[in-house]
């Protein structure tokens, strides 16, 4: 029977709850699910360094035996195709995501159009998390509690403080 290999790609920096809340539906739905870390040198803002969020992420989902993490640099297509995936997961937390997912789902098509975009609601008390703001509230001290796992909560504070 064929099996289903999808790619869960971002940034991840870091990882948030609706991040994993995201990877919990998505590795009931699919075979294999590789959430996987876009290298991104333009991006020098990144709060945390590849290997750091491939760690956060590795020991938040160790537990699951369909996920693997890795990272990915170059085009999200090419990688796809090389771990022979099917599919790319993406979460739309609200309207607002919708116009940005539409037009990177659609451009992927034009590249690959063997693969399909997935699309998944996280949680509903997760619509307005995103880790920019959770970068932001933790830059300014505010409370992370119910936003990110305990464990990332931690290094965000060591690496802030
Ligand atoms: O978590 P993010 O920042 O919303 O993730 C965006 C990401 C990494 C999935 C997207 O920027 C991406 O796929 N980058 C890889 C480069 C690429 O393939 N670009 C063409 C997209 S149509």
């Amino acid at each position: 029977m064929k099996q289903i290999i999808a790619i869960y790609p971002g940034s991840f920096d870091p990882v948030t709850n609706g991040h994993l809340d995201l990877i919990h539906r998505g590795c009931k739905l699919f075979d294999r699910l590789i959430v996987a870390i876009a290298r991104n040198p333009e991006k020098d803002s990144s709060l945390f360094s590849l290997e750091e969020r491939i760690e956060m992420l590795q020991a938040m989902t160790a537990e699951i035996d369909n996920v693997t993490v890795d990272a990915f640099e170059g085009l999200l297509m090419n990688y796809c195709i090389e771990k022979h995936a099917n599919a790319v997961l993406r979460g739309i937390r609200a309207v607002s995501d919708y116009e940005f997912e539409l037009q990177m789902a659609l451009m992927n098509r034009k590249l690959e159009p063997r693969l399909e975009t997935v699309f998944m609601l996280p949680g509903e008390s997760y619509s307005y998390l995103s880790a920019k703001l959770v970068r932001e509230i933790a830059k300014l001290g505010g409370p992370l509690a119910g936003l990110v796992p305990p464990l990332v909560e931690q290094r965000i504070r060591s690496k802030v403080s």
